[in-house]
């Protein structure tokens, strides 16, 4: 099979492409390296089966080459940092998540592939008064504009899988965590452990520390992906990715603090329920849908933010200003 993995040299994407190269296919990544790092793919760029195209998904024709003779798309792709600073451009999600989905459904349309795999996120659920969220319990009321905008997409994908008779899976994921770097965007286990690094008697938490999400590691959501694609044969397949539990910022900041050896770090909260504007300061993501339908994840939250910690200590350089790997 030839698979297009948009946002393949992604901390994710990445990860995904060296699974679908194992699993024996042929694998087109196509990124435009904005969040994405060349040392991602370096493993596989020797590979007969990959093939790697330097190229940005706002380039409808470039997309539409790019589409050639591919069986399934795996788009991952986007704007990937949930956070809205003051002054920050507010169509940038809207080009990134949004505009970029259409020409990747488009020049499918036109190249006729029928088969789209898609990252969405827990932020298309916004505030929900339902805890754990089931995905039935479909609140269309993001709260910022990166959910708002991932929301759309799956409309989109929705309405062309209606229209053109495909089939489509949607992944809506919890916060992954793994080992991967990368320099933009922060997450919370990246900050606290740099922060910690610059100073480590006193720690600043954003929000007041009791915002508790869902986790999931890295190469469990590879691993869900590839399972559902698999295993879910309806026409449009939405599913939770993660477990039904969620870790606290203070638990998080307790643990990285211990996970580096210090003892008596003082906290600093920012204050407010959530750590930045369109934070969803607590949500938990109901996987009963996946586990029925034969997947579970093997680690809680806890345990896959303590692995996390772990990789990140070992993959962050002692003096490096960078942050972690994945986040929503
Ligand atoms: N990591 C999480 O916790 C999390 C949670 C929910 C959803 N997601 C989604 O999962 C996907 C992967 O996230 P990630 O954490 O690996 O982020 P990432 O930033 O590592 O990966 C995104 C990739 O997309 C590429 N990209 C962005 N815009 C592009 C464009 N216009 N053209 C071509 N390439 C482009 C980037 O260079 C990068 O390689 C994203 O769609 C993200 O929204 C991630």
């Amino acid at each position: 099979m030839k698979t297009l993995v948009t946002g393949g040299a992604g901390c994710i994407g990445s990860d995904l492409a060296a699974a679908l190269l194992e699993r024996g296919d042929s694998v087109v990544v196509l990124d435009n390296l904005s969040s994405g790092k060349i040392e991602h793919i370096a493993p596989m760029r020797d590979h007969p089966r990959f093939t790697f195209l330097e190229t940005d998904l706002e380039n409808f024709d470039s997309v539409a080459s790019a589409m050639q003779g591919v069986e399934m798309v795996y788009h991952m792709a986007a704007n990937p940092d949930v956070k809205f600073t003051e002054g920050d451009a507010t169509d940038k999600d809207l080009r990134q998540n949004l505009v970029c989905t259409y020409n990747v459904l488009e020049s499918m349309r036109r190249c006729g592939v029928s088969r789209i795999a898609f990252s969405s996120t827990s932020a298309v659920y916004g505030i929900s008064p339902i805890q754990p969220i089931p995905e039935s319990a479909f609140f269309p009321a993001p709260i910022s504009l990166y959910g708002a905008t991932k929301l759309g997409c799956e409309s989109l994908i929705s309405a062309f899988q209606n229209l053109f008779g495909w089939r489509a899976w949607i992944f809506r994921f919890a916060n992954i965590v793994g080992p991967k770097v990368r320099k933009k965007g922060r997450t919370v286990i990246g900050d606290f452990i740099t922060r910690l690094r610059e100073n480590p008697k006193r720690l600043t938490i954003l929000g007041d520390g009791k915002q508790a999400k869902s986790y999931l590691l890295s190469e469990e959501c590879i691993g869900a992906m590839l399972y559902i694609v698999d295993h879910a044969q309806e026409p449009l397949n939405i599913y939770n990715l993660g477990c039904g539990d969620s870790l606290s910022v203070l638990r998080i900041a307790d643990m990285v603090v211990e996970a580096m050896g210090l003892s008596g770090v003082e906290y600093d909260f920012t204050g407010g329920e959530g750590g930045w504007p369109g934070d969803v300061p607590r949500f938990r993501l109901d996987p009963s849908k996946l586990n029925a339908l034969g997947w579970t994840a093997k680690r809680n939250s806890e345990e896959a933010v303590r692995i996390a910690i772990q990789t990140t200590l070992a993959a962050m350089p002692v003096a490096a200003h960078v942050d972690n790997a994945c986040k929503p």
